[in-house]
C-alpha cells in the first residue's frame, strides 16, 4: 500500500527531497472515489515515473476540490472512499498519495490568489459551471507547487480541462510534461466516471445516450457528412430520446475549443447532459 500524507507542507519537503535525490515525479491529481479511468492514469505515472532507468516516483492527490464546485452543485455529497482509494492506488504502483484531511489546509480562510486562463475556459462547461476551471487551474496550481512533478497525467474524459491545464502549463511556464490519456469506458460505452455512482437502473441505461451521440457523429462524418450544425442536430436528438436534458453540444477545433461550422479531421465533439439530476459529458474526436 502506498503512504498517506495528510499534510501538504510536509508533502512538499518529501517530494523536494526525492526531487533532489535525483528521483523522476509522476503526478496524477484526482478527486478520488477511484475507477478504472483513474487506475490506467495511475498505471501510466509508474511507468512514466520509471522510464528514466532509476526507480522514480510515481504519486496521486486526493482532494475533493471545494473551489470548483459551484453554490448548487454536488461538493458535500461527491462519493468518497479512502481506504478502497488507497488500495487501488497500491495495485496501481503508487508510492505516495496526498489526502489532505481538512480543506482548508489547501484553502485557508484569506485564499486569495486565483489562476484564470481565458480562452479555453469559456464556453461548454465554463459557460454552464461558472468559476468552475478557475478552482480547477488554481488546485492544479497549487498541486504542481506542492509536488514539483516531472509528469503530470490527465484524461481526455474531460476534454475541455485538459486544455485548460495545458494553456496554463504553457503560458505560466510550469516546465512540466502534461500527458493526456484516452477515455477508459465502460462495455456499453459509457465513460467511466465517479459521478455515475448517482445514477439509478434506469439512469444508467439511459446514460449511454451520450457516448453513442458522439460514436453516431464519428460515423456520420467518416461517411462523409461535415456540416457541424447536421452533426450536432442528430446528436441533440440521440440525447433527446434518450431522454436526457442537454446541456450542449458542441464540435470545435482540438486546441483553442473554438466551435466549427464544417468539421475537419481531428475537430472533437463534446456533449454534456443531465441524466435525472446527474450531469454526465463525453467527447470524441471526428475522423
Ligand atoms: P477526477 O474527476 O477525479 O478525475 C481525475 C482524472 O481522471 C482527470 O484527469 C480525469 O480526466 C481522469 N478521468 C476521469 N474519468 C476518466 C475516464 N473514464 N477515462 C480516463 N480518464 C478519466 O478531474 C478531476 O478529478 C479534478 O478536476 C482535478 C483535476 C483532480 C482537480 O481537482
Amino acid at each position: 500500500t502506498p503512504e498517506l500524507i495528510t499534510e501538504p507542507a510536509a508533502w512538499q519537503a518529501r517530494c523536494a527531497a526525492a526531487r533532489d535525490g535525483g528521483a523522476r515525479i509522476a503526478l496524477v491529481p484526482t478527486m478520488g472515489y477511484l475507477h478504472a479511468g483513474h487506475l490506467s492514469l495511475l498505471r501510466e505515472a509508474r511507468r512514466r515515473a520509471d522510464v528514466a532507468g532509476g526507480p522514480g516516483l510515481a504519486v496521486a492527490s486526493i482532494f475533493v476540490n471545494p473551489t470548483q464546485f459551484g453554490p448548487t452543485e454536488d461538493l458535500s455529497r461527491y462519493p468518497r472512499d479512502l481506504d478502497g482509494d488507497l488500495r487501488k492506488c497500491g495495485e496501481a504502483g503508487i508510492d505516495w498519495v496526498l489526502a489532505p484531511s481538512d480543506p482548508r489546509s489547501m484553502f485557508a480562510p484569506g485564499h486569495e490568489t486565483w489562476v484564470d486562463v481565458s480562452g479555453v475556459s469559456q464556453g461548454l462547461c465554463g459557460a454552464s459551471r461558472p468559476g468552475h476551471f478557475r478552482g480547477v487551474a488554481t488546485v492544479v496550481t497549487k498541486l504542481f507547487n506542492l509536488t514539483r512533478p516531472h509528469v503530470a497525467l490527465f484524461g481526455e474524459k474531460d476534454f475541455q480541462q485538459l486544455a485548460v491545464i495545458r494553456a496554463m502549463v504553457r503560458d505560466l511556464a510550469f516546465g512540466l510534461e502534461v500527458l493526456g490519456m484516452p477515455i477508459v469506458r465502460e462495455p456499453d460505452g459509457l465513460a467511466l466516471s465517479s459521478r455515475n455512482a448517482y445514477l439509478s437502473a434506469d439512469e444508467r441505461a439511459r446514460a449511454v445516450a451520450l457516448s453513442r451521440s458522439v460514436r453516431e457523429a464519428q460515423e456520420a462524418t467518416a461517411r462523409g457528412e461535415r456540416d457541424a450544425a447536421a452533426l450536432r442536430a442528430r446528436a441533440r436528438a440521440r440525447l433527446e430520446a434518450a431522454p436526457a436534458r442537454v446541456d450542449y453540444v458542441e464540435i470545435v477545433h482540438p486546441e483553442t475549443l473554438r466551435p466549427v461550422d464544417v468539421a475537419a479531421p481531428g475537430s472533437v465533439m463534446l456533449v454534456a447532459a443531465y441524466v435525472g439530476a446527474t450531469r454526465l459529458i463525453d467527447n470524441g474526436r471526428l475522423p
